[in-house]
C-alpha cells in the first residue's frame, strides 16, 4: 500500500511516499481501507518532535526517532478485515475513528475501542474531519470544564479545528457562547451559533470586563493571569492548546497554569485527548449530535493524498477555518 512514512523528525518534506506492507489487524482491531483523513497540529508536533520537552513524555513523539511513523490521527473508511475477537463489525462497514498509526496511508489498523460507525449523511471527508478535534472539544467542555446549561462560555480560537466544534457543542449543552477568532472568520463562527463574536485583532478578550463561567482556550497567546481574570470565582480555565515552540511551548504554559492553580479561586484543567479511554463512547455521542443536526464538521479545504506534505505545511500556519482534510 502507499503511505507517507516518517523515518526521522523534520519538516513536511521529511515524509516519504513509500510502498509498504498492508498491516495485519491484531486482537480487538480492524483493518480500515482509508477513504479520508485529516491533518492537525498533533501531526506536525509528532512530525517535528517538538516541543523537545514532549520527547520525555510517555505519549510524546519519541526521544530520538519518531514513535509514530505513519501520521494522520483521524480516519474514515470501510472495514476491510477484522482481527481476532472482534464482533459486530464486518468488511464493508463504514466507520470513523482514531488509529494509533496510520491515517496517511491506504490502510490503517484501528482498535475497536477507538472507532464507531460513520455518522449517516456525512461523506468520508466530512467524517474524517471529526474525531480528534471534536473529541477534544467534547472532553474540554463536558469533562474538564463540567459545562452546565445557562453558563457563559468563552471559546478562544473559535475558528480552528477544535474551536469550530467547541462553539457548536457548547451551544448544544445550552451555554451562552462568546467566541474569539481572527477577522476573516467572524461570520463563520457566528453561523455556528456563537452569541457574541470578538475579533481578536480589534479587542483583547481579557480586557473587556466580561466575566465567564468557563474559558476553553485552544489558541493561547494571553497570559494565564489575564485569562483567569475573565472568569467568575469558581470558574473553570480549560487549556487545550497554544502557540507551538521548539523547546517548551505550549507545555510551559500548561505548567505555569497548573503551578498557580492552588492559589486562585478558579479551577484549571488541561485537556488531553490522546490519553482518553472513552473514545468509542464519545464518538457515539458525537454521532448522535451530528445526526440530530446539532453539530457539523467545518472543512477549510480538501486535498488529494499526494498533497499531504503541503497540506501539513498549510495547516501549520495556524489559520485554517475548521479542518484540513485529505481524500485518500
Ligand atoms: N490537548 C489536546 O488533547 C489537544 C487536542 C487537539 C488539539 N490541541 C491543540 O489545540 C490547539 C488548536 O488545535 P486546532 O486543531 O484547533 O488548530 P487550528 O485548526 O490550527 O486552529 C488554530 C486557531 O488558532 C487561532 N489563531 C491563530 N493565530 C492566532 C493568534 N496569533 N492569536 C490567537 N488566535 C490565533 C486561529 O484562528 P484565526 O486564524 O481565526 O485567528 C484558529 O482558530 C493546538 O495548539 C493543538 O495542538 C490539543
Amino acid at each position: 500500500m502507499k503511505a507517507f512514512v516518517l523515518r526521522s523528525f523534520g519538516t513536511p518534506e521529511t515524509l516519504a511516499l513509500e510502498d509498504i506492507e498492508i498491516p495485519t489487524p491484531g486482537a480487538g482491531e480492524v483493518l480500515v481501507k482509508v477513504r479520508a483523513t485529516s491533518v492537525q497540529p498533533y501531526d506536525w508536533h509528532m512530525m517535528r518532535g517538538e516541543p523537545y520537552v514532549a520527547r520525555l513524555m510517555g505519549d510524546g513523539p519519541g526521544r530520538r526517532r519518531p514513535k509514530i511513523t505513519i501520521l494522520g490521527a483521524d480516519v474514515a473508511g470501510q472495514v476491510e478485515a477484522v482481527g481476532p475477537g472482534v464482533e459486530g463489525l464486518r468488511p464493508g462497514d463504514e466507520v470513523y475513528g482514531m488509529p494509533k498509526q496510520g491515517g496517511f496511508a491506504e490502510y490503517a489498523c484501528v482498535a475497536v475501542s477507538d472507532l464507531a460507525p460513520k455518522p449517516a449523511g456525512l461523506s468520508f471527508e466530512q467524517a474524517a474531519a471529526v474525531p480528534l478535534a471534536a473529541l477534544t472539544a467534547l472532553l474540554a467542555l463536558r469533562d474538564d470544564g463540567r459545562i452546565e446549561a445557562g453558563q457563559r462560555v468563552l471559546v478562544n480560537g473559535a475558528s480552528g479545528g477544535v474551536g469550530t466544534f467547541a462553539v457548536q457543542l457548547a451551544k448544544a449543552f445550552g451555554a451562552e457562547v462568546t467566541a474569539v477568532c481572527g477577522p476573516r472568520n467572524t461570520g463563520l463562527v457566528r453561523s455556528l451559533g456563537a452569541d457574541e463574536v470578538i475579533d481578536r485583532t480589534k479587542e483583547d478578550f481579557t480586557r473587556g470586563g466580561r466575566r465567564f463561567d468557563l474559558l476553553v482556550d485552544t489558541a493561547g497567546g494571553r497570559p494565564v493571569s489575564a485569562c483567569r481574570r475573565t472568569l467568575v470565582r469558581g470558574g473553570a480555565y480549560v487549556i487545550v492548546g497554544g502557540p507551538g515552540g521548539r523547546w517548551f511551548s505550549p507545555i510551559g504554559h500548561y505548567v505555569s497554569a497548573l503551578a498557580t492553580d492552588p492559589f486562585v479561586s478558579q479551577r484549571t484543567a488541561i485537556t488531553n485527548v490522546i490519553r482518553s479511554t472513552e473514545t468509542r463512547n464519545n464518538l457515539l455521542t458525537l454521532t448522535g449530535l451530528i445526526e440530530e443536526g446539532r453539530v457539523r464538521p467545518v472543512i477549510d479545504s480538501c486535498h488529494p493524498f499526494h498533497e499531504i506534505p503541503s497540506a501539513l505545511a498549510y495547516q501549520e500556519r495556524g489559520h485554517a477555518a475548521g479542518k484540513v482534510v485529505i481524500t485518500v
